[in-house]
């Protein structure tokens, strides 16, 4: 299936990202086209379906990939619950999606008081700005590298002895990272984030490392999965502050044999293969 076929070709965006940029395409086609496949997972994102269709490229190969779709669905319900949770305790905190690509939680989880930030590196974030609606009021975008040191200042978030939280979340970004920019990442949210604050992030586990080629999505884009998760102490070992509050399973729900196997690995080697992880501050 060409999902271009239906779109004049003057319409369509010419678009070039590079290959981790690139990945983007797999969330953003579950989210635009999955709900059919999925209907009891369904994310009913008013914004990807038009954005995909205004961009020259084919996302066929994601679409066969069930268990990706799936398990993107799946996991936009858990980020979905964890978000909201967080703002029914916090109403009026912030919440900043770190490689946000082209998703748009805040179309589920603007309360009326609370903020959202929506940041990626530049060549995304030029995109978003020609696919997706300006954000209004208490929504921003901007510019972030998670691999640079220094993010949450330039970011602008609040200072540790603020009384906002703030609630991180990085979805399907840190295992494109290297293991020491994963650590950076989480000494620096624990380092900085005020008290109450949440960072909720889904991982790999290590034995995906160097495997990218045999994912049956991932493969079309040549990125590659650097960082997995080895011992549960790699989520919290970073910074003294940090404590994993929850691990929240994705691909359970796809069928029996998913089950047993995400199951069996958690037990046998004591991570997730792939999971959600929420971190949470000491104090
Ligand atoms: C698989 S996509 C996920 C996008 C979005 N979070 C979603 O679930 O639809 C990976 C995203 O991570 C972003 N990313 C990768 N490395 C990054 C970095 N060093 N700093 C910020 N974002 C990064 C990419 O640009 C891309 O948007």
């Amino acid at each position: 299936m060409d999902l271009r076929a239906s779109i004049p070709s003057r319409e369509r965006l010419i678009i070039t990202l590079d290959d981790v940029p690139s990945t983007l395409l797999i969330p953003l086609a579950a989210r635009a086209f999955g709900d059919a496949i999925f209907p009891t997972f369904a994310a009913g994102d008013a914004y990807a379906a038009p954005a995909l269709r205004k961009m020259d490229v084919d996302v066929s190969p994601f679409l066969r990939d069930k268990a990706s779709v799936f398990g993107v669905l799946s996991r936009t319900q858990v980020f979905r619950q964890l978000t909201s949770d967080f703002f029914q305790r916090y109403p009026h905190a912030i919440g900043a999606n770190l490689g946000c690509g082209l998703t748009h939680y805040f179309q589920w989880l603007d309360n009326h008081t609370n903020h959202w930030l929506d940041a990626d590196i530049a060549q995304v974030m030029q995109l978003r700005k020609r696919l997706l609606p300006a954000p209004r009021k208490r929504h921003l975008n901007a510019l972030v590298d998670l691999s640079l040191p220094g993010w949450w200042q330039r970011l602008g978030l609040p200072e540790r002895s603020s009384e906002v939280p703030v609630l991180v979340m990085c979805e399907g970004v840190l295992m494109y990272l290297e293991a020491y920019e994963v650590e950076h990442v989480l000494q620096e949210f624990g380092h900085s984030a005020p008290a109450g604050s949440e960072m909720l992030f889904d991982t790999l586990s290590w034995l995906a490392i160097g495997c990218a080629a045999m994912h049956p999505s991932v493969c079309h884009t040549h990125a590659e999965f650097k960082w997995g998760s080895k011992n549960l102490r790699d989520f919290t070992a970073p910074h003294p502050r940090l404590v994993l509050r929850s691990e929240h399973s994705v691909m359970d729900g796809y069928d029996v044999s998913m089950a047993l196997a995400c199951t069996c690995f958690r037990a046998l080697w004591g991570v997730p293969l792939y999971g959600i992880v929420r971190l949470s501050l000491h104090d």
